[in-house]
């Protein structure tokens, strides 16, 4: 190819390539989501098919990008795990950071329809992203189990927030009556006030999503009326709990390991 005198531009670009050997973790957050939330009339503190339709916009991401392993999803982030030895991209930071968050923004008002049926969506969603290397699996599941543990304390304090507002309190009251309380005062508010048992909430809820690949036993076809069914690896969406072993002993093939764990803190 003929070289222009202009060809020179190129040398400004720089490498964005992230650290080889680590594991890539993309998170995205929704820009401006409590004022999206609220124009969109989402259900307080949680809308189930708002954050349903979070996990469609994950599924896509797994499904382009086979790279990436695991995925969580909270409120209007999530976070997503790429494989350790991956190379797609050269791991150039800004390429994945803007594939993943174009498709996820993309597919959030694609299916937009699919989950609020008869509402118009008002204005277009963005997301912001950023790329961040962990050095090791332990390291990799503390970061896992800090957006977790994020989930379960702001869901905690916005359904005793939102219960007490929705039931005559000022937000100022709500507010100094629950600020720094211990998780057991609020659930005893909770059951107390309103009869809630907050273990009973919906899992999405409490623990957020997971997002991954498993085999599963699927119908490939059916033979003289008798299904045929083989092990398929099928993206999944659960809603459990990410920080004890149990988790990552179960589904070792996310790592690569056995997922003991060891705190890196
Ligand atoms: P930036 O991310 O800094 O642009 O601000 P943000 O307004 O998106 O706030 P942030 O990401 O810190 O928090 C997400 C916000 O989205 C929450 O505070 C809620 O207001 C809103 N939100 C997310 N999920 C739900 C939901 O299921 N129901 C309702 N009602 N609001 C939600
Ligand atoms: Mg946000």
């Amino acid at each position: 190819m003929a070289n222009s005198k202009y060809e020179y531009v190129k040398s400004f670009e720089l490498s964005d390539a992230l650290l080889p050997h680590t594991w890539i973790v993309i998170r995205i957050d929704g820009k401006g989501f409590t004022r999206f939330s609220q124009a969109h009339g989402f259900t307080k503190p949680n809308d189930e098919q708002a954050l349903r339709l979070m996990n469609e916009g994950a599924r896509a991401v797994f499904e382009d990008l086979p790279d990436v392993c695991f995925g969580y999803g909270v409120s209007d982030e999530y976070s997503f795990v790429l494989k350790k030895n991956s190379k797609l991209y050269q791991r150039r930071a800004s390429k994945l950071v803007s594939i993943i968050v174009s498709l996820f923004s993309a597919t959030y008002v694609m299916k937009w329809g699919q989950y609020f049926p008869g509402k118009e969506i008002q204005y277009a969603p963005s997301f912001d992203g950023r790329a961040v290397c962990y050095p090791s699996d332990a390291i990799l599941r503390d970061y896992l189990s800090w957006r977790q543990v994020d989930c379960h304390i702001n869901n905690q304090y916005n359904t005793c927030y939102w219960n007490l507002v929705q039931s005559g309190s000022s937000p100022t009251e709500a507010q100094s009556l629950i600020k720094g309380t211990l998780a057991d005062f609020k659930n005893e508010l909770l059951h107390s006030r309103f009869g809630i048992n907050y273990n009973e909430l919906p899992p999405i809820f409490r623990k957020g999503s997971l997002i991954f690949r498993r085999k599963e036993e699927t119908v490939v076809k059916v033979e003289d009326g008798v299904p045929v069914k083989r092990l398929k690896s099928q993206v999944v969406v659960t809603h459990e709990d990410l920080i004890k072993d149990r988790f990552w002993k179960e589904n070792p093939s996310i790592l690569g390991t056995a997922g003991s764990k060891k705190s890196a803190s």
